[in-house]
């Protein structure tokens, strides 16, 4: 984990959603699925961000812009700098067969990292409208149903789910795959288990997510993260 001040390459839009491309600097990119807390110009708190692209020498976030700290984020402009921390948490774990991936809306973010590092499997991704489904372009071998079609209605059996979404998404996909990979959220302050902002309930037990999650694997498991 490291802490550094990067230049921003471009802000471009992915349907309404923008990609920013920043300068990699020193930081490792990580393992897919792990979160990167990006300090947004103008406010007090860095945001969380799942790293969405590691091509040589930048990191690239997808980003939705639902509030003051993700506007000013998709704001910024080529030569801009912003200060980044990580990689943070836990992300995917590889050592998977049959790998699929499941995305709902913005949880696509870290699904295209991922998919280079599995070797582009199949992917299944739901978003509520054709705008916001131009962001399964960044996914190799996706397959994309929009609202009022979800991606639970379609989840075949059979795979290695990997999944990162809304948290009713999420419920519903460990109800058919109980062994998935899912990417939780909640709100985070500090990213690496200082200040408690992130807990969750985990099997009756308060957990950080951001240091035993966001990825968690088991089904037992009982995450009552936040949604938004
Ligand atoms: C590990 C992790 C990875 C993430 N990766 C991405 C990503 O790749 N791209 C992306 O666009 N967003 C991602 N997010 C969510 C993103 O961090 C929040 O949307 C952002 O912090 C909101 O900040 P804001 O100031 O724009 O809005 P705020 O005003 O802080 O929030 C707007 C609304 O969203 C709710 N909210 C804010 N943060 C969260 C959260 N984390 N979980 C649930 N509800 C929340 C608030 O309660 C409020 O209702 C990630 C979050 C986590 C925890
Ligand atoms: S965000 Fe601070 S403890 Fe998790």
């Amino acid at each position: 984990m490291r802490r550094e001040r990067l230049s921003v390459l471009a802000a471009e839009p992915v349907g309404p959603y923008t990609l920013l491309r920043l300068e990699r600097g020193d930081l490792d990119p990580g393992i897919p699925g792990q979160f990167f807390m990006l300090e947004a110009p103008g406010r007090l708190l860095p945001r969380p961000m799942s790293l969405c692209l590691a091509p040589a020498g930048e990191l690239g976030f997808l980003i939705d812009a639902i509030g003051p700290g993700t506007r000013a984020l998709c704001a910024v402009r080529p030569g801009d700098e912003i200060v980044v921390l990580g990689p943070l948490g836990n992300g995917f774990d590889l050592d998977v067969e049959k790998p699929l991936l499941v995305g709902g809306g913005i949880g696509v973010a870290p699904f295209p990292h991922l998919s280079e590092a599995l070797g582009a499997p199949r992917a299944l991704l739901g978003f509520r409208s054709a705008w916001h489904a131009e962001a399964a372009a960044l996914v190799p071998n996706a397959e994309v149903v929009v609202d009022p079609v979800l991606v639970t209605d379609v989840l075949p059996s059979g795979h290695d789910v990997l999944a990162c979404g809304p948290e009713p998404m999420l419920e519903a996909v460990r109800k058919i795959a109980p062994n998935a990979q899912l990417a939780w959220e909640a709100p985070m302050a500090c990213g690496f288990g200082a200040c408690y902002g992130c807990v969750v309930e985990i099997e009756r037990q308060l957990k950080r997510l951001c240091i035993d999650g966001p990825v968690i694997c088991d089904s037992s498991t009982r995450a009552a993260a936040s949604t938004r």
